[in-house]
């Protein structure tokens, strides 16, 4: 088939490519620019696992195409910080052990930061590593707007502590 070219904007680093139109932006990510901190639970949207921020909206990349994405903002978990410089909800994983197999975690810990930006309604948030609290986030509210994001070790426990203790 016929390839086209697209420019992926992705943790502010631009990446041209020329790709198969029906390549979803999950897959230009982890095969084609080297980026595999996103994963592939399903490919069906179902799971949460390729969660990525684009323009600062959580999005699931296995359900976008890559070339929707010309001139839009990506941020993917390897955006968001360094082994030597986490992000305020990594550590806060790291913390409260917010994870087991640690499969789903980059799409939640990314999640949990695009969620904290919309109800911050400062989005996009993601740019830097500061993170504008609210303090009256309960637990059930973090599970609801969590819920696309699963976890099958069920470690939801830890990972509501952690996001709690990263919006406190
Ligand atoms: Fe995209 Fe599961 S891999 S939602």
């Amino acid at each position: 088939g016929k390839f086209v070219n697209v420019i992926l904007t992705i943790n502010g680093e631009d990446h041209a490519l020329d790709i198969d139109p029906r390549t979803s932006l999950l897959d230009a990510c982890r095969d084609h620019l080297g980026l595999v901190g996103s994963k592939k639970g399903c490919d069906h949207g179902q799971c949460g696992a390729c969660t990525m921020l684009v323009n600062g909206r959580r999005i699931n990349a296995c359900l976008t195409l890559a070339v929707m994405h010309d001139n839009d903002s990506i941020t993917t978990v390897e955006g968001l910080g360094t082994a030597e410089n986490l992000h305020p909800m990594q550590a806060a994983f790291v913390e409260h052990d917010g994870y087991q197999c640690g499969y789903c975690t980059p799409g939640q810990i990314v999640s949990a930061v695009g969620m904290l930006g919309e109800i911050a309604d400062n989005w996009p948030s993601h740019v830097t590593s500061d993170i504008e609290g609210r303090t009256d986030l309960s637990g059930d509210e973090i599970r609801e707007r969590m819920s696309g994001n699963l976890c099958r070790c069920s470690a939801y426990p830890n990972i509501v502590d952690a996001i709690e203790t990263a919006a406190a």
